[in-house]
């Protein structure tokens, strides 16, 4: 694997920052103001006028400092030399559903992949103005703060995050019996509908996990490298390596990675989607 210098990655740090901060300026503009909605294919998969300007403001960006490397964008596919080992993955517009709908959970993904891995990855919650930045060996912060995983050591102690994807009413792993046995043994699961700020807050310690499918690059890759350098762990459900394309991802504080796992195959294996104890009216 080429190893890029400190200096390098932070080059390419200030880049992917850059790219975030100008487009949740383009995210703040058009709250509230959104002109067209549509959907883009599936069902609920949804896309506005906010996604597809805050993505050329991020190309832009790009453009100007690497234009030499390889692009991946939610709304704009696959951009770039493809002989490049440099492959900057985009969100624009991380939480449309809820943007669209005014419920202020989103943000600005850009992450960078070298030979296939997560290295550099920038974050920005235009609603709580948090900027989240990390480079591999060069830790993580929000809003120029180191940040790190949570403590919790036991699965009952957790509080939890995860998602349901587009194709959620078309397939059968559509993550329900998960999401109930996880409810059942912990704190609480959340679901925030943006999948980098599901990441970033493991990262920062509010949340101490999280597990999603159906998932793209560009919706995790910024994420995984904040959850990693803040000393925490991202694989595969079963604890292997991660593959970025599986869509499939389990992210933690490193504590409970064993005992997250370990449940959620229990609750594919079986049925074990709780029901109630006590009957109510
Ligand atoms: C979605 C969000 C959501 C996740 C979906 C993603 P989008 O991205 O990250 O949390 O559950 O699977 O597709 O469509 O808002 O960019
Ligand atoms: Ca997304
Ligand atoms: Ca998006």
């Amino acid at each position: 694997m080429r190893q890029y210098s400190a200096e390098k990655l932070q080059i390419f740090l200030d880049i992917a920052t850059e790219a975030v901060m100008s487009a949740g300026v383009v995210l703040q503009d058009h709250w509230g103001k959104l002109e067209t909605i549509e959907e883009k294919g599936r069902s609920g998969d949804l896309v506005t006028e906010a996604d597809k300007k805050a993505e050329a403001q991020i190309l832009k960006v790009l453009r100007r400092y690497v234009p030499e490397h390889q692009i991946l964008a939610e709304e704009s596919g696959q951009l770039g030399d493809g002989g490049n080992e440099c492959l900057w993955a985009i969100d624009p517009l991380d939480g449309t559903t809820n943007y669209a709908h005014g419920y202020p959970i989103a943000s600005v993904s850009v992450g960078l992949l070298i030979e296939g891995i997560p290295q550099v990855g920038a974050v920005y919650n235009p609603f709580r103005n948090e900027l989240f930045r990390a480079a591999k060996g060069l830790g993580a912060t929000c809003n120029r703060r180191p940040i790190r995983v949570s403590q919790t050591a036991e699965l009952s102690k957790s509080l939890l995050v995860t998602g349901f994807a587009y194709d959620r009413r078309e397939t059968t792993d559509n993550n329900y019996a998960e999401f109930c046995y996880l409810t059942h043994l912990t704190q609480g699961v959340r679901r925030s509908g943006s999948a980098s700020l599901d990441l970033t807050d493991v990262a920062c310690g509010r949340l101490d996990g999280y597990w999603e499918r159906g998932l793209r690059p560009w919706d995790i890759a910024a994420g995984i490298v904040l959850v990693e350098e803040a000393g925490g762990k991202v694989t595969a459900y079963d604890g292997s390596p991660l593959e970025i394309d599986s869509g499939r991802i389990m992210a933690t504080n490193g504590q409970i990675h064993p005992s997250l796992s370990q449940a959620l195959k229990e609750a594919r294996l079986t049925d074990k989607t709780p029901k109630p104890s006590i009957e109510s009216d």
